[in-house]
């Protein structure tokens, strides 16, 4: 397997499609039939993005980042105003983890005619968990994929498990679209303390940061309780309980199906169950699925 061309030389940063493609074609000059990858995120980036970068390194030639906060899947402007942004450290991280070609563009370069309306099918992908609480976003989420898919081109695309929902909608908008493209599921990065990496941890304190694994530890209590009873409310019940003497308030805790989502009354190992939790005003986001204890071994 071909190692990547930044060796060869420095991470292309571009801005727009022709720049984009030009840079691809140029890299593609040094093998042909290079496989592409394409790893999109917001910046401030950590070591869950570059777990997506390595993934994608171990499959692909060529590996494309975007770093771009999108407005349009923002339905709080405190929320937007507040994303954390630290594109020179970025640019470090993509350049160590090996990147190829960093597409850093300007809100006009990916929505030149503003934010048009945008409408797709997701069939029901999208109606509970993030999308009651955040409506809107996962239309702003799938502009903009599709927009970078369009722009980048990629063989495969990578988008983390920790966004359990956004994966299965970008997986879904992909096939509605009929784009040419894989959308690959990375396994979710944690902290040695089990914390789900996150952009947003960097907003929390240092007391909220020590209190944040309660999220994984409470998952996991509720896998626990599953061996004992596999009625959803009352593991749901249990994993709400953990946080009653914290400082941190779940928002939601749903058991749902991993292809379709909806919500279900008794788990089995084809179900996850996905959680929101504020820290003061930090919304922190995890799952875990069940197959990791309910699974029958072979
Ligand atoms: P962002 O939150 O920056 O995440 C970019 C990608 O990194 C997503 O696919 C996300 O699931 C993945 N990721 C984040 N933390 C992770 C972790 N701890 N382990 C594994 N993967 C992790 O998700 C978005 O940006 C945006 O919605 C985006 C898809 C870029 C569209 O704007």
């Amino acid at each position: 397997m071909f190692v990547g061309f930044s060796k060869y030389f420095d991470v292309i940063i571009t801005e727009n499609q022709s720049e984009i493609i030009e840079a691809i074609k140029t890299a593609k000059i040094q093998k042909l039939d290079a496989i592409v990858g394409f790893v999109a995120t917001m910046g401030a980036l950590h070591e869950g993005h570059t777990s997506l970068i390595e993934l994608a390194k171990n499959q692909c030639d060529i590996v494309v980042c975007s770093v771009f906060v999108n407005p349009s899947q923002f339905n709080n402007p405190d929320d937007l105003a507040t994303y954390p942004r630290t594109i020179a450290e970025d640019k470090k991280l993509l350049e160590n983890a090996g990147c190829d070609i960093l597409l850093l563009p300007t809100v006009s370069a990916v929505y030149p005619d503003g934010i048009l309306p945008y409408k797709i099918d997701l069939e029901g992908l999208d109606e509970g968990m993030e999308g009651t609480f955040r409506p809107g976003h996962f239309t702003g989420v799938c502009m903009v994929v599709q927009r970078f898919l369009e722009m980048v081109q990629p063989d495969k695309a990578y988008f983390g498990k920790k966004d359990y929902q956004q994966l299965a909608i970008i997986q879904k908008m992909a096939a509605v679209r009929a784009l040419d493209v894989e959308i690959v599921g990375a396994p979710i990065k944690r902290a040695k303390n089990g914390l789900a990496l996150s952009s947003r941890n960097a907003l929390l304190n240092e007391a909220q940061l020590a209190n944040a694994p309660q999220i994984y530890r409470a998952l996991k209590s509720g896998l626990q309780f599953s061996l004992l009873n596999k009625n959803a409310d009352a593991i749901v019940n249990h994993i709400e309980a953990q946080f009653l003497d914290t400082e941190m308030e779940p928002e939601y805790v749903a058991i749902v199906d991993n292809v379709t989502l909806a919500p279900v009354a008794v788990v089995d190992e084809n179900c996850t169950v996905c959680i929101v939790v504020f820290s003061a005003q930090v919304r922190l986001l995890d799952n875990m699925q069940f197959s990791k204890v309910l699974a029958p071994k072979s």
